[in-house]
């Protein structure tokens, strides 16, 4: 071997070591340990706990070298997916339907707020008491009521005043017109024109979510608390239209949520890499403004408390593609009173 090859031996381990800096099997084990303690992880046998352990080895080490960096707006943390594989993360935690053909979804109805000009330079509709605390679907696959919910939450009380948590469980069970099928995934619009059609929504109290769709009940589905006159959807591919619908009342969206960093999101304003599917569905429920000047969508996730900034996320507005950031501006959609 020649004296350059052995140094180029040293000096390549040694730069490979600096840049990944991995952390010894020990201490990893060791996390993971304490990460099945906190959320509650029993497995069923040994090759399963190895099998979840690379998984959450792969994430833990994506995670710190990405925080490590330094150089983005926003932070990730190890959450409570972090031994899912990416599958199951989308069969559990989404469920927004993938259009067949999204080019034909061109938006026929009308927009109120076309003419809207007097648009505040930020907005939180939680400062104004419009939005309930965060929810969390858990293991399925229906996103969509939950947005669906949120916006109709938000509407509800902007037009009366008061606000009143209100059943994702009742559109889970009783709307699977359009193609909805519970928890695998469905669209807020159906949810909307189902509400329409069975003119209200009840309250969470009286048809609490169950994790998992059932038979509708009917008498409790008709102890109706909210109803709508109609949607709209807003112009597809426009975040100034955007802007304008969210001024008025939160607003739900279509998400690419299933990229690594959405998923491991914890701070800042999320600028990242999405993943490769409208897979998700959130509310939009304010924009702003950060101290650098990244402007940015504030959006209410049904993930729990424990992901983004307390069940939140502020992601980038004004993206520099018309579809938005994860294609956050193309199938947006508000309930009417
Ligand atoms: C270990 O558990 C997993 C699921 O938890 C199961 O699929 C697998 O068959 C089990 N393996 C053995 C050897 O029991
Ligand atoms: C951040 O730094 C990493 C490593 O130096 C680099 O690969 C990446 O492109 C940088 N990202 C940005 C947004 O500057």
């Amino acid at each position: 071997m020649t004296l350059s090859l052995v140094l180029f031996f040293i000096f390549g381990t040694l730069a490979s070591h600096a840049i990944s800096r991995t952390l010894p099997e020990a201490a990893i084990a060791n996390k993971h340990e304490q990460w099945m303690a906190r959320f509650g992880r029993v497995y069923e046998n040994q090759s399963e706990k190895d099998k979840r352990f690379k998984i959450f080895k792969d994430n833990l080490e994506y995670i710190e070298n990405f925080n490590n960096a330094g150089n983005r707006t926003y932070k990730l943390s190890i959450n409570e997916f972090a031994d899912f594989t990416h599958d199951e993360f989308l069969a559990a935690r989404t469920g927004y339907k993938k259009r067949d053909n999204p080019t034909t979804t061109t938006t026929t109805s009308s927009f109120r707020y076309e003419a809207v000009t007097e648009v505040p330079t930020s907005l939180d509709w939680r400062e104004k008491g419009a939005v309930t605390s965060v929810k969390d679907q858990g293991e399925c696959g229906c996103c969509w009521a939950f947005s669906a919910v949120a916006a109709m939450e938000g509407i509800a009380q902007i037009k009366t005043g008061k606000l009143i948590s209100m059943s994702e469980q009742q559109l889970l069970d009783c709307s699977t017109n359009g193609g909805n099928e519970g928890c695998n995934g469905g669209w807020m619009t159906n949810a909307f024109q189902y509400i329409i059609e069975n003119q209200g929504l009840t309250t969470e109290e009286n048809y609490p979510y169950v994790e998992t769709q059932a038979t509708c009940a009917m008498e409790k589905a008709q102890a109706q608390v909210t109803d709508i006159s109609d949607y709209e959807e807003v112009p597809s591919n426009d975040e100034e239209a955007l802007l304008k619908a969210v001024t008025n009342q939160p607003v739900s969206i279509a998400i690419d949520g299933s990229g690594r960093d959405f998923k491991f999101y914890s701070e800042g304003v999320f600028s990242g890499e999405c993943g490769n599917s409208m897979s998700h569905a959130v509310t939009i429920i304010g924009y702003g403004t950060s101290e650098d000047g990244t402007k940015y969508w504030l959006i209410k996730n049904s993930w729990g408390e424990s992901w983004g900034e307390n069940g939140y996320m502020r992601i980038l507005r004004d993206f520099d593609s018309p579809e938005g950031l994860c294609g956050l501006a193309e199938e947006a959609s508000y309930p009417t009173i």
